[in-house]
């Protein structure tokens, strides 16, 4: 039962992350001053702790550590190329080609990691 409302918490927590995600996105596309908007730099950290913690709390309960199993692997290397990629698109990239670019790349890895979850399999949609 607790491994479920965890489980259910890490989804809750990803598809809140990818909407947070998508939402600064368009405030970066559109040039919203939203995106500067303190709740807008604060919550995105606090979904991205919680999904994280209930990633790791997962991966202890059913013993499928990263670096061990090849998926839990990928999804931690996935989900340090969508971080950078992340930053890129909202803050470092130098020219709004560069920054969309980003966003859009940022977007594929993070269905990557969705595909790699749902499959079990390291190279997820790419297999
Ligand atoms: C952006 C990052 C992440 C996304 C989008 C994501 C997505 C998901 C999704 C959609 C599921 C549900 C899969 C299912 O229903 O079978 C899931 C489960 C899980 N995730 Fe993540 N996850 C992310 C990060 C991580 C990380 C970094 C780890 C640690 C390696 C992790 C470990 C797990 C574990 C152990 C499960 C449960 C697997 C099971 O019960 O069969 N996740 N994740």
């Amino acid at each position: 039962m607790f491994y479920y409302a965890i489980k259910n918490l890490h989804i809750t927590c990803v598809v809140l992350s990818a909407a947070g995600f998508l939402l600064r996105g368009v405030w970066m596309i559109t040039g919203n001053p939203l995106l500067q908007h303190r709740l807008t730099r604060i919550v995105p950290h606090l979904v991205d702790t919680t999904l994280l913690l209930s990633a790791i709390t997962l991966t202890v309960m059913i013993q499928q550590y990263p670096f061990v199993a090849g998926w839990a692997t990928a999804k931690i290397l996935g989900l340090i190329v969508y971080i950078l990629l992340g930053t890129v698109a909202l803050k470092r990239g130098r020219t709004r080609e560069v920054r969309i670019g980003a966003f859009v790349a940022a977007l594929l890895v993070y269905l990557w990691i969705v595909s790699v979850a749902l499959t079990k399999h390291a190279a997820g949609y790419l297999a």
